[in-house]
């Protein structure tokens, strides 16, 4: 019999990924994925554990998705709520204890499982939990995807970090780095090609730490793994890699920016601040020097490079001085996008315990300051794009009638005036309107293809 699960996605893209996974492995159990909670005989919350505000989400998420619940229960139907991801990995005992309702509790490194979790909802009562790092790889143990398909997709290589970070919960929710052999990552590469994609994103929590085996046995760097998909993924016209740290940014991955044409020309490297005091106490394994110096040597291999990151004002400790440094740091390297936070303590961390917290009205000061710099960065960025001629891989319908939605090498999103036909193409576009968060153009070409930066 047909059943109906929604998964609802939270935080990274990895989330999104995972959340594809899932889909692929209920198929065979008679689930279809559908686009809201109302027709759903199951409902995943697919979690983010990384700052408070994403996991108080959940709870109060589950809460209306209850109330869902019992008027179900009230008409003899039942409806099975999940919880998987960061948030179930770290507070699984929180849950049960705060939403009792919730049916089943599993882990980012269970999900291959969930064959066997829907067989145990069906047989034994109370809570299925499934937080272990279980011993067998669950790369191995999941069904071809198939439920990403479209012009740009993600593709996991690389989980876990050990990098400790002293604010960050990654390390204790994903668990120790693992990198998937560099034969299973092509294999997988051609696969979503062979399903329409053209742009893959190589995903990882630390992607440049990527170590996997390669065929002769011996450890591939992410660089080298981007040359061997350049090469021996026919069909792929574009590859990003996301999230890196700058600790592994090493001469190859550079080299590779200056030789592959479809590696685009945009990098999300977080350097979450400017001084070096905190970047210590933050346990970041550089200073904000090694930072300019690897943006200067990846511009150089790259001068299109368009550079993206992640910062955290308030970390304990941070005087006027050091939030400073992080300011001058993000005038002199320039941004075309960013994601700024509040440091808000995760329990379990190091940096939770450290005792000079940062008073909130002074975070949220520093937070406005910075972000209207950043702010400033983006609009300039793409306000720069006016009168440019862009290649926009064509992926979704736009937002109005005879429109439709992409994103340049930059990722920008692009609104085009163009035929349907041509989603899952590359085209030229003339930028005539620079939006708030988008532009918008026409092609310069009809059907035009072709990779090239701006
Ligand atoms: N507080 C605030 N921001 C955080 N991040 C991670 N942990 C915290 C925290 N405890 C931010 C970092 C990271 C991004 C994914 O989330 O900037 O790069
Ligand atoms: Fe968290 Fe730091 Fe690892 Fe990134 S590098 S996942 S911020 S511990």
């Amino acid at each position: 019999m047909r059943k109906n699960v929604f998964i609802k996605t939270y935080g990274c893209q990895m989330n999104v990924y995972d959340s594809a996974r899932m889909a692929d492995v209920l198929a065979p159990l008679g689930y279809g994925a559908v686009a809201s909670p109302d027709t759903a005989d199951m409902v995943i919350l697919n979690t983010c554990h990384i700052r408070e505000k994403a996991a108080e989400k959940v709870f109060s998420e589950l809460g209306r998705l209850h109330q869902l619940q019992e008027e179900r229960a009230a008409q003899g139907k039942r409806l099975v709520l999940a919880v998987a991801g960061c948030v179930a990995q770290a507070e699984g005992a929180e849950i049960a204890r705060r939403a009792p309702y919730v049916d089943m509790v599993f882990g980012p490194q269970s999900y291959h499982r969930l064959p066997d979790m829907v067989a145990r909802l069906g047989r034994d009562s109370g809570l299925v939990l499934e937080t272990e790092f279980p011993v067998e790889d669950k790369f191995d143990n999941l069904p071809t995807p198939r439920h990403q398909t479209g012009p740009a997709v993600f593709l996991t290589i690389q989980e876990g970090c050990d990098k400790f970070c002293t604010f960050c919960v990654v390390p204790y929710t994903r668990g120790a780095e693992f990198s998937r052999p560099v034969a299973d990552v092509i294999a997988e590469a051609r696969q979503l090609v062979r399903g329409g994609a053209r742009e893959i994103t190589l995903l990882g929590q630390n992607v440049n730490a990527y170590h996997g085996v390669g065929p002769n046995g011996a450890a591939v760097g992410l660089g080298d793994l981007l040359r061997r998909m350049a090469d021996e993924v026919d069909g792929l016209e574009r590859l990003r890699y996301t999230t890196s740290h700058p600790r592994d940014v090493d001469d190859s991955l550079i080299a590779a920016h200056r030789d592959l044409d479809i590696l685009m020309p945009y990098l999300h490297l977080p350097v979450q601040s400017g001084a070096d005091g905190i970047l210590a106490a933050m346990n970041r394994g550089h200073t904000a020097g090694d930072y300019r110096r690897i943006v200067a040597r990846l511009r150089e291999a790259q001068p299109n490079l368009a550079m993206s990151s992640d910062f955290i004002v308030g970390f304990p400790g941070e005087s006027d001085a050091d939030f400073e440094a992080t300011m001058t740091l993000i005038r002199e390297v320039g941004y075309a996008q960013a994601f700024s936070f509040k440091y808000s303590p995760r329990p379990g961390t190091p940096a939770a315990t450290h005792d000079a917290p940062v008073p909130e009205a002074v975070k949220t000061a520093r937070l406005a300051q910075l972000q209207a710099l950043l702010g400033d960065q983006q609009r300039a960025f793409n306000q720069s794009f006016l009168g440019q001629t862009v290649s926009v891989l064509l992926d979704r319908p736009g937002r109005h009638r005879g429109q439709v939605a992409g994103r340049s090498p930059y990722l920008q999103p692009v609104q085009v005036a163009a035929s349907p036909d041509l989603i899952g193409t590359i085209a030229r576009v003339a930028i005539d309107e620079v939006l708030t968060n988008s532009l918008t153009g026409r092609l310069t070409a009809p059907s035009a293809t072709g990779v090239s930066a701006a």
